[in-house]
Order: C-alpha cells, then structure tokens, then sequence
C-alpha cells in the first residue's frame, strides 16, 4: 500500500499509482457506499472528499456513482495521473487540489475518505486534520478509511502516524461506529513483503453533532 523508495529518497509515487490503477474500487469504498446507500431514504446528489487519491480509482467510482468530489493529494504525479483518466462527461464533477494534508482547510462534504493515506500525515500535525476532517463532515455524514496500528511493520522506522487500538477508539468517540477492523497480517506493499497492521474504519457523524 505504499511506494518503493530508494534507501534515502523519496516515495515513487508515480510508480505505486501505476502499480494500483488497474485495481478495482476499494472493498472499503464499496462498503461504506453500501452503507450510505442503505440509510439514504431520499437520494440526493452528494460530496466527497478522497484523500490522498493515489492512482485516483475511488474518485472515479464516486464519479461513475454521480457523486461531486473533491481529490486531494500533495502529488503532482497524481493530479496528472487522475486527471487523464477521468471521463469528459465526468469532468465538471471532480476538482483537483494539489496540497499537503497537513494544515488543510476543507469544505463541507457527506463523506471523507481516505484511503491508505492518513498514516502519511505528520505526527504532529494529525490531530488537528482529524478536527478538520470533523468539522468538514455535514450531521450524518461519514468517515472511511485507515490508520495504521503501532505494531505495523513501519512503525518507529517512518516519519508517519500510527495509533494503539485505545487511540483508535478514543478517535472515534463522538462518532456512531459502522466499521471497526483490525488487521494485523502478513502481506506486500509495492515494496515487497511487509507485516501490516491497520484499522479500517467506517464512522458516521450523528446528526445535531
Ligand atoms: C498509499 S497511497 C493511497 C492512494 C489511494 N488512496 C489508494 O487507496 O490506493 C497514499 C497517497 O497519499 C498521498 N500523500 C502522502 N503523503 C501526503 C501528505 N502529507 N499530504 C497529502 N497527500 C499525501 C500520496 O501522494 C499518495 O497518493
């Protein structure tokens, strides 16, 4: 779920957002649209925000579903990538945002996702994001994406954010939980073999919060 990097260099973005784009939609994506789907009596034309897009595939699903986005990545590489497979017709519906996570301002939206990429966020600067990311979310709107444990293999080796299961729960407070999944397995990332642990979450924001 990452990218190979040289010993000292940056990330190869490019590469992982070639590496990803032939995947399918998130099961993640997926679930939680099933999800929204389900509780929405009135089906109204709605707004997502998708995080650190990467390759840009569950921007394009939301697309596909009719939803507006917005597609928020700090890579150039992305913005280009994304912005040549999106479909004509499906143009006016997307806007790119080339910026860091960290010290965002984000508008109003019925879902924030972000998928595999908050662990990249600065440590220091989490915490406030995830304030940003509540008072983005409208009342009922909802959170899905994931964080990584603090027995990931990365953990204490990368500049990323890690959370204990406690600090994953005490995260979610104030928030009606529709998916709480740890994984701790055995697994690749594009850089080859790699022991993952991670939270996978579907939050709902309670409505009058
Ligand atoms: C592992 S990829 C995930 C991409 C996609 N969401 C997916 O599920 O395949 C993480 C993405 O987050 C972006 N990213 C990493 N650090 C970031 C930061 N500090 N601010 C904004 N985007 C960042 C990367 O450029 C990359 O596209």
């Amino acid at each position: 779920m990452a990218s190979k990097r040289s010993k000292e260099g940056p990330p190869d973005w490019a590469g992982f957002y070639r590496w990803t784009a032939r995947r399918p939609p998130r099961e993640l994506l997926l679930r939680t649209l099933d999800h929204i789907g389900w509780e929405t009596k009135r089906p109204r034309r709605r707004s997502a925000i998708d995080l650190g897009f990467g390759a840009g595939n569950d921007s394009l699903e939301l697309l596909r579903r009719g939803w507006r986005v917005l597609g928020i990545d700090q890579q150039l590489a992305a913005i280009r990538f994304l912005s040549r497979r999106v479909p004509p017709r499906r143009r006016n519906s997307l806007t790119l945002l080339q910026a860091p996570m960290e010290g965002l301002t984000l508008p109003s939206s019925d879902l924030v996702y972000a998928s595999f990429s908050l662990p990249f966020c600065d440590p220091a600067a989490f915490p406030e994001l995830w304030a940003t990311i509540r008072r983005s979310l409208a009342p009922g709107g909802h959170f899905a994406g994931q964080l990584f444990g603090d027995h990931d293999e990365w953990a204490g080796k990368r500049p990323m954010s890690f959370h204990s299961a406690r600090q994953v729960r005490d995260l979610a407070k104030g928030y009606r939980i529709e998916l709480l999944r740890e994984v701790d397995e055995a697994g690749r990332s594009f850089e080859g073999p790699k022991q993952w642990h991670y939270f996978e979450v579907i939050l709902e924001k309670a409505r009058g919060s």
